[in-house]
């Protein structure tokens, strides 16, 4: 199936009238002579898990950068809720509420769970103490923490004012998702969310993964984990050489059939 075959797919509801909302038309990036992608197209619809799998250089990251801000597409469009958007960097994506949580994870390990999840928002407290003394009003921050921690079903973090350096790798993974999907996104995008965790970990991401989804928030999950994939994803955008080869679903095609096409052992 060719790239603009897959790209006028009916949405996952069979309600090809439904707006993504979040599209991407076209999109080209080259890095001097290497072409990065090559007119890529997607299209990210309510309430879904968009899987984006593919070999080694195939385009993933930079299809996920152009999306977030951090990278500028050469050409190409994007939109947000059916508006034209361009992004310029990583902040104007997150304004626009589309949250990204890069593979590196952008948690400060010294602070605590609180702190983290407001990292960059700190509320302040009410009255002069917050508005001229900017004293930080770091009761409400935790009340609100715990509040959003267990909205999503995180139930391993008891204690809010643990400093993140003392969390175990999928309890990070937990704060940097929660950072993600707290402040009103539109959007969650997750860079090889579980390549560093065990299986137990693992686990509770993709149930977090499944809590957002349930809450109404979409999200592109990048991944190389094909179990993970087929267990959380309703569609699967596949990446080769620049290019989205075919867009697939856990139920059109077996795993080894994904992993053929990603190869290009088999054509979509
Ligand atoms: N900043 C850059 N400068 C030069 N080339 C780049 C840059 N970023 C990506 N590329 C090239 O673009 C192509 C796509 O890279 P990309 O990182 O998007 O692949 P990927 O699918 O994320 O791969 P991986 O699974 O290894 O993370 C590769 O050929 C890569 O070398
Ligand atoms: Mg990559």
């Amino acid at each position: 199936m060719t790239d603009a075959v897959s790209a006028t797919l009916p949405s996952p509801s069979g309600d090809s009238s439904r707006q993504p909302i979040l599209e991407a038309r076209n999109l080209v990036k080259t890095f001097g002579k290497v072409v990065g992608l090559d007119g890529v197209s997607l299209a990210l619809y309510p309430g879904e898990v968009l899987a984006i799998i593919g070999d080694n250089g195939a385009g993933k990251s930079t299809l996920i950068k152009c999306l977030t801000g951090a990278e500028v597409p050469d050409q190409g469009e994007l939109l947000l809720e059916g508006r034209p958007v361009s992004f310029k960097r990583p902040q104007d994506a997150r304004q626009a509420g589309i949250e990204t949580v890069y593979q590196n994870l952008a948690v400060s390990p010294a602070l605590d769970v609180a702190a983290n999840l407001f990292l960059g928002r700190e509320e302040r407290r009410k009255g002069i103490l917050g508005s001229v003394f900017r004293v930080v009003d770091t009761k409400g921050m935790r009340q609100k923490a715990r509040a959003e921690l267990a909205e999503l079903g995180i139930s391993t973090l008891q204690d809010v004012t643990v400093p993140v350096e003392n969390l175990s790798g999928g309890q990070r993974q937990a704060v940097a998702v929660a950072r993600a999907a707290a402040f009103g996104s539109k959007v969650v995008v997750l860079d090889e969310p579980t390549a560093a965790l065990g299986v137990r970990e693992s686990k509770q991401v993709l149930e977090l993964v499944k809590n957002l989804r349930t809450r109404g928030i979409p999200v592109i999950l990048i991944s190389h984990n094909m179990p993970h994939v087929f267990e959380v994803a309703d569609r699967i955008h596949i990446q080769r050489l620049g290019k989205c080869a075919t867009t697939i679903t856990p139920q059109s095609h077996t795993m080894t059939e994904a992993v053929a096409i990603m190869t290009g052992a088999q054509t979509a």
